[in-house]
């Protein structure tokens, strides 16, 4: 018995001289103690052995077994470190001299509708301007005409900060300091991202963006207000568009209105998108409050204005067919990906 685990050992020791990869390791496992293996073998002729030498021969093949292991496990570590490292330095070589590969990113969906939107009203002499994120509750709430007990200003509907600021809840906060900023005629306009305590679902979302539009001069009237909108929408929508006006109500405007454009994409004879309506609801707008224009340093004896506070999440979704506004916060690379530049 001996001398054959010697033979065996011998044979071992030679083959794995001769070894060059980690298959050829695992395969020497499998001849040596896979189901017919030569050491399977060996355990087999114990039952032949003396009962009294039973004992002694098995520890000897014991022994031996775990030596035998020992080195074809020592072999198959070393192999595979040598194939990862192989894999590493020389299979996978990297020439930081080649030049860069084209950027293939795109931009975000409302992004696109936003930059579309800003340059219709450029070319239309507004001025495009920046608003805080974190605003004063004076700004958000106060300047815009907001009465100190409204409930929009709970912390139901609103996120506070312990400075006492909010995360600005619309993009009307701006409006206060646009006024102060600038000398009639004003016209400016200026998207941003607002903050609600708000439940998410397909149709809310706690930040979503809004686009916001102020034209202050003397006379200025709702015929100026449904012109610039229906110039914006005709060139969005690649076609003439048709408004409506119906009443609504908001603190910062009188009179304050909801505009509804003629579904573009039926012609408002009906359908999904409008939901059978034949007009979508877009856009809330109005005169701006004599409070408002008071507040922001000017005679609304002298100036009139309008406002307006476009749903750009919403824009975006109504042109791209999308039906879940948390499909733009989601980073969705493969939904995103799809929107590129017209
Ligand atoms: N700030 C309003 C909101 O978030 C939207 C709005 C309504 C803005 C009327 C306006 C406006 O400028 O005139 O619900």
């Amino acid at each position: 018995m001996q001398n054959k685990i010697n033979e065996i050992k011998k044979y071992i020791l030679e083959k794995i001289k001769g070894i060059k990869n980690l298959k050829e390791c695992q395969a020497l496992r499998v001849e040596m103690f896979g189901k017919s293996g030569k050491f399977t073998e060996l355990f087999k002729l114990i039952k032949d052995v003396p009962a009294e030498e039973k004992g002694k021969v098995g520890q000897i093949l014991n022994t031996a077994k775990q030596e035998i292991e020992g080195l074809i496990s020592d072999n198959e570590r070393k192999m595979s470190e040598e194939e990862i490292n192989k894999e590493i330095y020389s299979a996978e070589k990297i020439d930081i001299t080649l030049p860069a590969e084209k950027c293939t990113g795109s931009l975000h969906p409302r992004t696109i509708i936003q930059r579309e939107i800003e340059e219709v009203f450029t070319s239309m002499g507004f001025v495009v301007e920046d608003g805080n994120e974190v605003e004063t509750e004076y700004n958000n709430f106060t300047a815009v005409n907001v009465p100190e007990n409204h409930p929009a200003r709970d912390m139901q509907d609103t996120f506070w900060l312990d400075n006492g600021e909010v995360l600005k809840t619309h993009t009307s906060a701006s409006q206060n300091r646009i006024l102060k900023k600038y000398t009639p005629p004003i016209r400016a306009i200026f998207p941003g991202r607002c903050f609600r305590n708000e439940d998410v679902d397909a149709s809310h979302e706690n930040t979503f963006f809004q686009l916001e539009g102020v034209i202050v001069d003397k006379d200025v009237s709702v015929g100026n207000l449904i012109y610039f909108m229906k110039e914006m929408l005709s060139k969005i929508f690649n076609k003439p568009v048709e408004v409506r006006l119906r009443p609504g109500f908001f603190p910062f405007t009188e009179p304050s209105f909801e505009m509804d454009v003629k579904c573009p994409f039926c012609d408002g004879k009906g359908c999904p998108t409008c939901k059978n309506g034949g007009w979508i609801e877009l856009c809330p707008c109005g005169m701006i409050h004599p409070q408002v224009l008071r507040n922001g340093g000017l005679d609304p004896e002298v100036y009139s204005g309008c406002a307006f506070g476009l749903g750009l999440d919403r824009m975006t979704m109504l042109s791209t067919n999308l039906n879940d506004i948390r499909e733009l916060n989601s980073g969705n690379l493969k939904l995103l990906k799809q929107f590129k530049i017209k």
